[in-house]
């Protein structure tokens, strides 16, 4: 993977917007790939200045989120679906229904909660397949190495699929409903290493000493499970752009 230091938050989020600008000139129905979390918030808020400044048309555009809680309705406002129209479609103007958080493809199908629920994976990477596959997409890294709500020991193989919550990371969230664990969901649908690993240019985006051994064990580790961004060394197409202080264990 290529590694980019920058001084700051807003001096990554101008490389991906310049980035993706130039992706939705070239191809004006372009496919994101989306994340939640704080490490993409300047890229997206990048992203849609240049948008503006440049009267770039993003009517076509679709997006394809990384993962979503499962039990929680769409319209919670911590839903990523919710959190994804707030940061994402509504500043850059996007047409809300050519944007995806994994589960919503099902929703509406006369089908059981268990169907839904064990279908919502398949189906999800078939949409994704069926719109061309993710041009770009923006990752952010836990300090346990995830991404996506792919914990340590989640197959690098592995496809969009339903997933238990570890304790830390429901913990971790808590901060986003009232600090109270039990209104944290158990289960979440994610995007799997192996769905992640077929987008065609990945841009990996951490901030702060916290990253800092996530970020050593992604690009110098060994390629393991045990740290599934480790992944990104498969990828012939990596982009990860970090701060000082994230990069201060790479040697
Ligand atoms: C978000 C996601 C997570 C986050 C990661 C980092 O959709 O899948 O993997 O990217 O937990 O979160 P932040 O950016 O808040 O530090």
């Amino acid at each position: 993977a290529e590694v980019i230091i920058v001084k700051d938050e807003a001096e990554a989020g101008a490389i991906y917007g310049r980035c993706v600008a130039d992706l939705i000139k070239a191809k004006p129905d372009a496919v994101l790939g989306l994340a939640t979390g704080s490490s993409p918030l300047a890229a997206y808020r990048a992203l849609a200045g240049i948008v503006e400044a440049e009267s770039i048309d993003v009517s076509q555009v679709r997006g394809f989120a990384l993962d979503e809680y499962l039990g929680l309705p769409l319209t919670h406002p911590e839903s990523y679906h919710a959190t994804i129209h707030r940061t994402v479609v509504e500043p850059l103007g996007l047409d809300p229904a050519k944007v995806h958080v994994p589960g919503d493809i099902l929703e509406g199908a006369p089908l059981s909660d268990g169907e839904r629920i064990a279908g919502a994976g398949p189906a999800y990477d078939a949409a994704i397949e069926a719109a061309g596959g993710i041009d770009v997409q923006i990752l952010g890294i836990g300090t346990d190495g995830h991404v996506g709500f792919n914990e340590p020991g989640s197959s690098l193989a592995s496809g969009t699929r339903v997933k238990t919550l570890t304790e830390q990371t429901r913990i971790d969230n808590a901060r986003f409903f009232d600090d109270d664990l039990a209104q944290v969901p158990t289960h979440c649908i994610t995007q799997g290493i192996g769905t992640i690993l077929k987008a065609r240019h990945l841009v990996l985006l951490a901030f702060g000493a916290g990253k800092a051994e996530a970020v050593a064990e992604t690009v110098e580790g060994g390629v393991s499970a045990f740290c599934p961004a480790s992944a990104l060394q498969l990828h012939p197409h990596a982009t990860i752009i970090v701060d000082e202080a994230a990069a201060s264990r790479l040697r």
